[in-house]
């Protein structure tokens, strides 16, 4: 049986086709090379010895998302990554974002829907809880209204899938990740944002590495005990083997719901200084940075509670902070020297 991972060249597409293939899956990555490059096939490679089957598809263009399908007619689970993901490129782009975003998924689910029974892993995020009351965050928190298009189009494809679900054979699984930070041991495939990072860990390393002057702290004032934001930021492979987990449970026909929902973290909540002081101690060098003004839309602190997950998919973050910056580091030294 072969596993459709779309965005199987992104940052946490990769990771899980490495875990899948790891655990004898045969996988077929659609990714339309928009945020990812071919180079992570050989990544890939040379982890697992073995080169994944690529298509490069934009899922926005309905026949050939048909036309796939016909091709591979034995696809029954996928895990659905292909998504653009920038917060604040999404203020500025909404339609691309909803076109993106929510039609792909769309196509997919028509595709799947012509099947006996079905499977999919949804990427969401801890952004459809916005600021939450209540720390940790668990599953039944409130969604709320999301502060941008991006976390819009993660709540609205939940409920594309839960409204699906209801009256097809298709089985769904939503991931909620908080913050995927880190890179493959082995530094083979690992985070490749375009342009200036958006995300805290790649502004880090690219700033030790050089790339850039010093990091900007968005904000020294909130509630937290350093004053600076606290997020949970959860290893890839720890995320990625999670995923794995969570479509054999389907496929095993374990689920107890049509549609069931995670929250993926360590538990653990960190702070901007503490992920600097990490990274710092892990490299062994001062990172040039300066405390200034809060980032618009950015909320003071999230970190999960993930009893439901390690009961439930019997999964648990092992990767500790450290670790994930010391990998993001190995990763971005072997990038710049290549
Ligand atoms: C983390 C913390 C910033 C950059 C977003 C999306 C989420 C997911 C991950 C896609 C915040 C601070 C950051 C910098 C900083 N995206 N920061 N200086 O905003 O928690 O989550 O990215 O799946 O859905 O919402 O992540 O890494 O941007 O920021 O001080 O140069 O680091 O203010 O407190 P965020 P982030």
């Amino acid at each position: 049986m072969k596993i459709l991972v779309t965005g199987g060249l992104g940052f946490i597409g990769s990771h899980t086709v490495v875990e899948l293939q790891n655990q004898g899956f045969g996988v077929v990555i659609i990714d339309d090379l928009s945020n990812s490059s071919l180079e992570v096939l050989e990544g890939i490679e040379a982890i697992t010895g073995k080169v994944p089957s690529f298509e490069k598809l934009d899922l926005r263009e309905k026949a050939k998302v048909q036309d796939f399908f016909n091709r591979h007619r034995d696809i029954t689970g996928v895990i659905h990554f292909a998504a653009s993901k920038a917060v604040g490129e999404s203020v500025q782009n909404p339609l691309l974002y909803y076109e993106n975003n929510l039609n792909a998924l769309v196509y997919l689910l028509q595709e799947l829907d012509k099947k006996d029974r079905a499977s999919i892993i949804f990427s969401s995020s801890c952004t459809v809880y916005g600021q939450a009351e209540k720390m940790p965050i668990t599953e039944d928190a409130p969604i709320q209204r999301a502060m941008s298009p991006y976390g819009n189009t993660k709540q609205i494809g939940e409920e594309i899938i839960i409204d699906t679900a209801k009256v097809t054979n298709i089985n769904a699984i939503l991931l909620r990740y908080f913050n995927p930070v880190g890179s493959h041991p082995s530094a083979e495939i690992g985070e490749l944002p375009l342009g200036v990072p958006q995300n805290l860990v790649p502004f880090i390393t690219q700033t030790a590495i050089g790339l850039r002057n010093e990091l900007s702290v968005y904000g020294s004032d909130y509630p937290t005990t350093d004053g600076t934001a606290v997020r949970d930021y959860i290893h890839v492979v720890d995320l990625a083997k999670a995923h794995v987990i969570a479509l054999q449970r389907l496929l095993d026909q374990k689920n107890q719901q049509k549609v069931e929902v995670f929250n993926l973290g360590t538990g653990t909540g960190s702070s901007v200084l503490e992920v600097i002081h990490a990274f710092e101690k892990v490299s062994n060098q001062k990172l040039p940075y300066k405390l200034v003004a809060r980032r618009e839309g950015d909320i003071t602190q999230a970190y999960a509670n993930t009893d439901k997950a390690n009961a439930i998919l019997g999964w648990k973050a092992t990767f500790t902070l450290e670790q994930a910056m010391e990998s993001a580091w190995k990763w971005e030294q072997k990038v710049r020297n290549n």
